[in-house]
């Protein structure tokens, strides 16, 4: 076994070289392509991140109309596509049809893709973030028996998302609050891209055999849906109504600090932030605006919240080991706030990602050397030995 070393959970491994976002841990610092996340977060939208991330540079106004039109016309879906949602049963997580949704675009899109050539992949990265809120528009309103609702050229990108969940299809008009728009949008671009953490790594693994890029998106969906992922964002909802009030806040910081006992405090703790996460100091206050704006009653749980995070961050247990929040321990309240249903948190943070997992799924193909991802292992098994005749086994 000689050089083989033992790294579970890649604590201290490198898969590879990304010029696309740099973290640091340390100093709580998240850049796309050297744009720190609060600057872009206040000056971009959503579709210029995504052309960021992808092509590496800011786009200038004739690229980003390029870009949005470019998008804007690939929005709608197969009806085939929108047939297979009709089998999942009434009921089904989003995520789960998500899964399965997005894999089997790869069965509309695999001969016209060639995965060696930058301009479609380019392509490919193109179409599947302009469909993605009609996919995912259609899982929430499939889950819930609703009708569907297709995309209109006249609204853009989070506008259409919104358009497509919330739309009634007997009302004569739409209306989209841009407070909610804008606060959608900086949530996006909040999840756009982490660098390897564990769904870009998925999809960079699965595509280094050279598959279906959609595909691919779609492991990197199912390993986003873990609660110690992107799952997370659900999961502190959940926690939050577990805990009720204020007065059972210690009882639940005991529960998380005791060795035996597996509950963790959701939307805490990350693998790379040991200071603080950026990306949660934007979402706090996304949260104050939306909720003063929207004047609704989760003001409760934001409190509760706040709570929750001072007496943690003020506790030895938390400190000793870095634990801080992190950008999904507020997200889920805004979202909720929205009016989004609980079950669409994570696939809202996977029509996020979408462009992060296909701008490293590009960059890695654009390198000269292609190498399948295929980490080694230490083998603790038994010794070489005989099968026995089947009746003198014990
Ligand atoms: N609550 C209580 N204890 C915790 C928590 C937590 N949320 N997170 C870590 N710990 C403890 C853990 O028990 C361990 O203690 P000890 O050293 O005594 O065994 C120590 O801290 C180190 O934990 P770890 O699991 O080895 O750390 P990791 O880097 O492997 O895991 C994590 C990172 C995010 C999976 C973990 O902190 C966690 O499970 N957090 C809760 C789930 C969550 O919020 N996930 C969202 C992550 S951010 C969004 C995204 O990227 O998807």
């Amino acid at each position: 076994l000689g050089c083989l070393s033992l790294d579970p959970g890649f604590t201290s491994t490198s898969s590879c070289f990304s010029a696309i976002t740099y973290i640091d841990g340390e100093k709580g610092e998240l850049w796309y392509r050297g744009y720190a996340i609060q600057d872009l977060a206040n000056n971009c939208t959503f579709l210029e991140v995504c052309y960021l991330l992808l092509y590496g540079e800011l786009p200038s106004v004739v690229e980003l109309e390029r870009f949005e039109n470019a998008v804007k016309n690939e929005m709608l879906i197969h009806m085939k596509l929108i047939d297979f949602y009709s089998s999942f049963q009434q009921g089904a997580h989003p995520m789960a049809i998500m899964v399965g949704v997005v894999g089997a675009l790869s069965a509309f899109m695999h001969e016209d893709i060639d995965v060696m050539v930058a301009e479609q992949r380019e392509a490919a990265a193109i179409r599947i973030l302009a469909k993605f809120p009609m996919m995912a528009a259609v899982a929430y309103r499939t889950a819930y028996g609703l009708p569907i609702v297709f995309p209109k050229k006249k609204f853009g990108y989070t506008e259409n998302f919104l358009y497509m969940m919330f739309s009634d299809p007997m009302a004569d008009d739409f209306t989209v609050d841009p407070v909610v728009v804008n606060a959608l949008e900086k949530i996006f671009i909040l999840h756009a891209d982490h660098e390897q953490n564990a769904s870009t790594s998925t999809v960079r693994i699965a595509g280094s055999s050279l598959a279906n890029p959609y595909a691919c998106v779609a492991a990197g969906i199912a390993s986003l849906w873990g609660p110690m992922h992107g799952g997370a964002n659900e999961a502190v909802l959940a926690m939050l109504d577990e805990i009720k009030s204020r007065e059972n806040v210690d009882t639940f910081i005991a529960k998380a600090k005791n060795p035996n006992d597996s509950f963790r405090l959701m939307g805490f703790g990350h693998r790379v932030y040991k200071n603080f996460d950026p990306r949660n100091q934007i979402m706090q206050d996304i949260a104050h605006e939306i909720l003063t704006h929207l004047q609704c009653n989760q003001k409760n749980i934001l409190e509760l919240a706040q709570e929750l995070e001072n007496k943690a961050l003020n506790d030895d247990y938390f400190i000793k080991r870095k634990l801080y929040p992190n950008v999904d321990f507020y997200s889920g309240i805004v979202l909720e706030a929205i009016g989004i249903p609980r079950d669409m948190f994570t696939v809202i943070f996977a029509l996020a990602r979408v462009i992060g997992w296909m701008s490293q799924w590009h960059e890695m193909m654009s390198e000269s050397v292609k190498k399948i991802g295929r980490p080694r292992q230490l083998y603790v098994g038994a010794q070489k030995r005989n099968v026995q005749p089947r009746e003198m086994r014990e």
